[in-house]
């Protein structure tokens, strides 16, 4: 098993250390190395994303990624922000399938911005397309401006396009994942979340969809426009089991449904291809404005961990094993400064690390 270790920037690098301990206190075995991604990569050799950097990721059965991004690269051109190397990962390895759960643990049901008897108990799914849509529509590098910017310009644009094929593999992703929660007890349903009444791409989106969820008689199928479908999510998260939306929606309702669940440092994720290779990150960024003071959660990053082992590395005893360490902490009443509250016991990131390899 190869794991590509990528900590990227700010508070990636102490998150990632803190998963890369909870993997090596498991019982097995891995080949791990670690790469420069993003402002780091961009620091060290010119480019967000260099060569090197890919092939080592394109080379391993799964990636391990922190996050990217620094307002001190707002001036550069497009193409060398780290976000560029985010992009880049997800395009050249095909990882077409987000998956952002949203789970809110019983123990912090009360750090919710929301009401507790509202996401006491949440458990939903989102599934982002992560290759398409107005993310990789055109004119793509193809930009008057070379600074990022766009002095003295009259006008920029983007353009948001789906294929078929695209759609289908989505939506049969986000089918066939209600089916296995429904296998275990969910409602076995699939929100498809467009923008069909303004957006000819949302309603070819909300056609396939349609099309293709005829061949999952067993699943339920509603469709909601992503305006109501924000405002469904503060109001009633519980109605939704699998949603499943395009890359900038999904961008979107995902930052949304992390706060139903306390914290964004809770949100694990995986991007996968077909052939089950993954990247691995949390669903957050690189929070610059607290980096290397070692207050991040680490959680949702050893909880992509998890992730990782039970979608790529086909080792779901160990998947568990880190989920079950995770509660196990919570229930201990250990939180890193965005998850406290009055009772519990503040700690660091490094100090929520030893937790779970200890309850491991
Ligand atoms: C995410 C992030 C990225 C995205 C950025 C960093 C490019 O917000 O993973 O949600 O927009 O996809
Ligand atoms: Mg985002």
């Amino acid at each position: 098993m190869k794991i590509a270790i990528l900590p990227g920037d700010g508070i990636g690098t102490e998150i990632v250390a803190q998963a890369v301990r909870v993997l090596g206190a498991l019982d097995l075995r891995f080949e791990t190395e670690t790469a420069l991604v993003g402002g780091a990569a961009y620091d060290a050799h010119g480019h967000p994303l260099p060569e090197a950097t890919l092939k080592l990721a394109q080379g391993a059965d799964a990636v391990l990624f922190g996050a990217v991004g620094d307002w001190k690269y707002d001036k550069l051109e497009r193409a060398l922000r780290p976000e560029q190397a985010i992009l880049g990962l997800r395009k050249s390895l095909g990882l077409f399938a987000n998956f952002r759960p949203a789970i809110c643990y019983e123990q912090l049901t009360h750090a919710s911005s929301l009401k507790p008897e509202l996401v006491a108990g949440l458990d939903i799914l989102i599934i982002r397309e992560l290759t398409g849509d107005i993310y990789f529509g055109q004119p793509r590098g193809r930009r008057i401006a070379t600074d990022g910017h766009f002095p003295g310009a009259e006008e920029a644009f983007d353009t948001m396009r789906y294929s078929r094929p695209e759609i289908e593999r989505i939506a049969h992703v986000a089918f066939q994942a209600a089916r296995k929660r429904k296998a275990s007890g969910s409602e076995g349903r699939v929100t498809s979340v467009d923008k069909a009444n303004v957006l000819e791409t949302f309603q070819f989106w909300k056609d396939v969809v349609s099309e293709v969820g005829l061949q999952y008689p067993d699943i339920a199928l509603d469709h909601m426009y992503v305006d109501n479908a924000a405002m469904q999510l503060v109001k009633a998260p519980k109605r939704f089991d699998v949603v499943v939306t395009g890359n900038m929606f999904g961008d979107i309702l995902s930052d949304e449904a992390s706060m139903l669940t306390g914290s964004i440092g809770m949100l694990p994720s995986a991007s996968l291809n077909s052939s089950n290779q993954g990247l691995y990150e949390p669903s957050h960024g690189s929070a610059p404005d607290i980096a290397g003071k070692g207050i991040a959660n680490p959680l949702a990053t050893i909880l992509s961990a998890a992730m990782m082992l039970r979608f790529s590395l086909n080792q779901e005893a160990s998947a568990l094993r880190i989920e079950a360490a995770v509660q196990k902490v919570l229930a201990q009443g250990l939180r890193t400064a965005d998850i406290y509250s009055e009772g519990t016991t503040r700690v660091s990131t490094r100090e929520m690390g030893d937790a779970v390899v200890k309850a491991l």
